[in-house]
């Protein structure tokens, strides 16, 4: 999927969040997840400085200096401004976001130095900052593109006046708002921030996609979103002869806007259906089936 400034992400990613929980870690297992990615078509990686404790990104670092013809065939999203407490941070007494021209670049030599790569190809604020500096962090982000350590940035959970903000003290368009999108969660649609993109023409990226896996986890507990899809999505995947993940992701690509949905398993099994998604037909009532369901009541 092309973005405004020219970066090009693919039309699914993946997800680098639960790496460090995966029970084999190891080089050899990271470059089968790749592999596993590429042959479906993802090529974009979603990182965060912060995934799994600062672990993920020099994990996946380690793939790439294995392999390093791997740079050419992927591109590389991370994140900054969250503050966790961690053994790594000493001296952070509370967590907290730091938006500070001093934090976000240092972050970013730090993402590159872990990644083992001389630029980012997206590079995300992760969570909007209360006390953001919009002059500030917009120069600081048009200097970042400038010098040549990123390719393009956008932010991540931020409402529509959150990225106006950002955007008016900024010369390079922000490329795209990661939020948490999908059948376990539907309120963008609503909330403004769907709109917001669609004004834009700014792509989104959905974030726990399936809900966190609860799409799957929850099917049996009545009561709950997972469980009312669940009977409907078997009989669409039966239909279309592919699993339940790729009804439900196809649901999240059909939308206009232009989703991403950032895919967050670590098994190889899975991952080798990803691409199942691009192909599933998904007609309007049967969207608006799954949006009621979703729900949990008809639209009005
Ligand atoms: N910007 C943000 O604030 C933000 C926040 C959260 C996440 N993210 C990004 O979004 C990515 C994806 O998030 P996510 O991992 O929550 O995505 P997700 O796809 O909604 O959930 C992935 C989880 O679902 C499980 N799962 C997948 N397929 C399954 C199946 N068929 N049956 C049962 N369980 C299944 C996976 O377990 P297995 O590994 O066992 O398959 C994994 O634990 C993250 O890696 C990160 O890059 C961004």
């Amino acid at each position: 999927m092309h973005f405004a400034n020219g970066v090009e992400l693919s039309a699914m990613a993946y997800g680098v969040w639960r790496l460090a929980d995966a029970t084999d870690t190891s080089v050899n297992a990271n470059l089968a997840r790749i592999d596993a990615c590429l042959a479906q078509g993802l090529t974009t990686f979603d990182h965060a400085d912060i995934y799994g404790d600062y672990r993920c990104e020099a994990l996946f670092g380690e793939a790439i200096k294995a392999r390093p013809a791997l740079r050419d065939q992927i591109e590389i999203v991370t994140k900054t401004d969250i503050m966790l407490l961690s053994s790594q941070w000493p001296n952070t007494r509370v967590k907290h976001y730091d938006t500070s021209p001093m934090h976000v670049t240092a972050s970013v030599e730090r993402s590159l130095t872990r990644i083992g790569v001389d630029v980012i190809d997206l590079l995300l604020i992760h969570r909007p900052d209360p006390l953001m500096d919009a002059d500030a962090l917009g120069s600081c982000l048009d200097g970042l593109i400038a010098s040549g350590k990123v390719r393009g940035v956008g932010v991540s959970n931020f409402m529509p006046w959150d990225v106006e903000l950002l955007q008016s003290r900024m010369t390079n368009r922000l490329q795209t708002n990661q939020i948490e999108l999908g059948l376990m969660q539907t309120k963008p649609f609503t909330n403004g921030q769907v709109a917001h993109a669609q004004t834009h023409r700014m792509p989104l990226m959905a974030w726990s996609p399936l809900g966190g896996g609860r799409l799957l986890s929850e099917a049996d507990q009545p009561g709950t979103a997972a469980a009312r899809l669940n009977q409907k999505l078997a009989d669409l995947a039966n239909q279309h002869g592919v699993d339940t993940v790729a009804v439900a992701i196809a649901w999240l690509m059909h939308h206009p806007v232009g989703v991403i949905p950032v895919m967050g398993s670590n098994q190889i099994d899975r991952i080798a259906t990803f691409g199942q998604a691009m192909d599933v037909p998904m007609d309007r009532q049967t969207w608006y089936e799954l949006y009621e369901l979703a729900n949990g009541h008809e639209v009005p």
